[in-house]
């Protein structure tokens, strides 16, 4: 076998088309990406229809642009990996009749990758030597999960959300305040010229000792404090309102992520997906890093939203565990990852140094993935 593969990733599971070519060393021949809010922007959320024709017209221009911006003949290529799921079932047919097709014409293996394992390989596209095992936050439009990662491709869910994802909760408060889509980078925006503490939001159990998250509360909360505000006839400070909301949930995610680094006795701690580029965000956890001696692992901006680079690097995971899949790889919207992979629960130290959360299993990762995103006006 190839001692240093090198794998094309391919993704489509929501309103981005990328490609990316990465090899087993981790550098990063190409990266090629685009993005649909220009289709989806005026409808408030992604509508399917659109976001599957969109990729149906683009995806074979953008596999070609990253075959040239790599410079590399498709033979050189060890596999092709593509996201099967979880995300919408006509964008992600797309990528996966691609992806067996490219695999099959040039004789090499295909790899399904979850979308989820590539949000959580995404920690390692800079800082290959990330230390393991650390505790890998993965906070987006659909998921807000707690990781504990052993190994490449070897991890144990150990909190998430119960109802909305961090990303969903940004988004509906940016549609509530008429901040356009996608609302998370919004409110950042927003918030950078508002004042934090002008309005308290509940941070919802942040005190609690679970490693669990809830992020529907503090919606409903802004609900009411935007109806109780116009029944009064004063005026909205919108930048305010963004900041102390933006306040809210960060505060919660940081606790949790450090809660976790505690419990499990890591020393090294990644937040990634799509909510890990806001700024208020990052500030945070950089100062709790540094105060507790913590290696935090933030990916660059581009890596932190939708992207094939992370595809193709779980798709490495999987090429190195032999887990490899068949010709009948189909899609799968649903798709929901197995609450540990790999042996962390048999292995050594880590066993029995933290009470688990009270997570019950197994968890449909999925289920909030992309549901508010996947349906304008939903
Ligand atoms: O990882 P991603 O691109 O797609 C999913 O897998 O869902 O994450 C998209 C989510 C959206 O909810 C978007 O509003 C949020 O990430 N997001 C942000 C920021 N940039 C993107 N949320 C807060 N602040 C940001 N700067
Ligand atoms: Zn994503």
């Amino acid at each position: 076998m190839n001692p240093k593969p090198r794998i094309l990733g391919i993704e489509t599971s929501c309103d981005e088309t990328a490609a990316a070519v990465v090899d087993g060393d981790g550098r990063v021949a190409s990266s090629v990406l685009s993005s649909q809010d220009d289709v989806h922007g005026k409808y408030g959320g992604v509508v399917p229809e659109l976001a599957s024709r969109r990729h149906i017209e683009t995806v074979e221009r953008i596999v070609a642009a990253a075959m040239q911006q790599a410079g590399l003949p498709w033979s050189s290529l060890s596999a092709v990996a593509v996201t099967r799921g979880p995300g919408l079932a006509g964008a992600l047919l797309v990528g996966v009749s691609l992806g067996k097709a490219l695999a099959y014409a040039l004789k090499v293996p295909l790899l399904g990758v979850n979308h989820l394992e590539g949000h959580l390989a995404s920690a390692w596209i800079d800082e290959p030597d990330f230390p393991r095992p650390c505790i890998v936050l993965v906070v987006s439009g659909g998921h807000t999960h707690l990781f504990l990662v052993e190994s490449a491709g070897v991890y144990r869910l150990i909190g998430r959300t119960l109802d909305d994802a961090a990303g969903e909760a940004f988004d509906k408060a940016a549609k509530m305040l008429s901040l356009g889509y996608p609302g998370g980078p919004a409110i950042d925006r927003m918030a950078r010229m508002g004042n934090a503490a002008a309005i308290r939001f509940p941070r919802p159990y942040r005190k609690r000792s679970t490693l669990d998250f809830s992020f529907s509360g503090i919606k409903t909360a802004l609900l009411y404090y935007l109806r109780d505000l116009d029944r009064s006839g004063k005026a909205r400070s919108v930048s305010d309102i963004a900041a102390g909301y933006q306040e809210a949930i960060v505060e919660v995610l940081v606790d949790k992520a450090f809660e976790a680094v505690r419990r499990f006795h890591v020393k090294a701690l990644a937040v990634v997906g799509g909510v890990s580029a806001n700024t208020r965000l990052r500030a945070l956890l950089t100062e709790r890093a540094r105060a507790a001696g913590v290696h935090l692992s933030l990916p660059r901006a581009a890596y932190c939203t939708d992207n094939a680079v992370m595809i193709a690097m779980a798709g490495h995971w999987l090429f190195e565990n032999g887990r490899f899949n068949s010709w009948d790889m189909e899609a799968d919207a649903g798709w929901t990852l197995p609450e540990s992979h790999g042996p962390v629960e048999r292995q050594g130290p880590l066993q029995g140094q933290a009470r688990r959360s009270s997570s019950p299993g197994p968890v449909a990762l999925s289920a909030g993935r992309k549901v508010h995103r996947g349906r304008a006006h939903a």
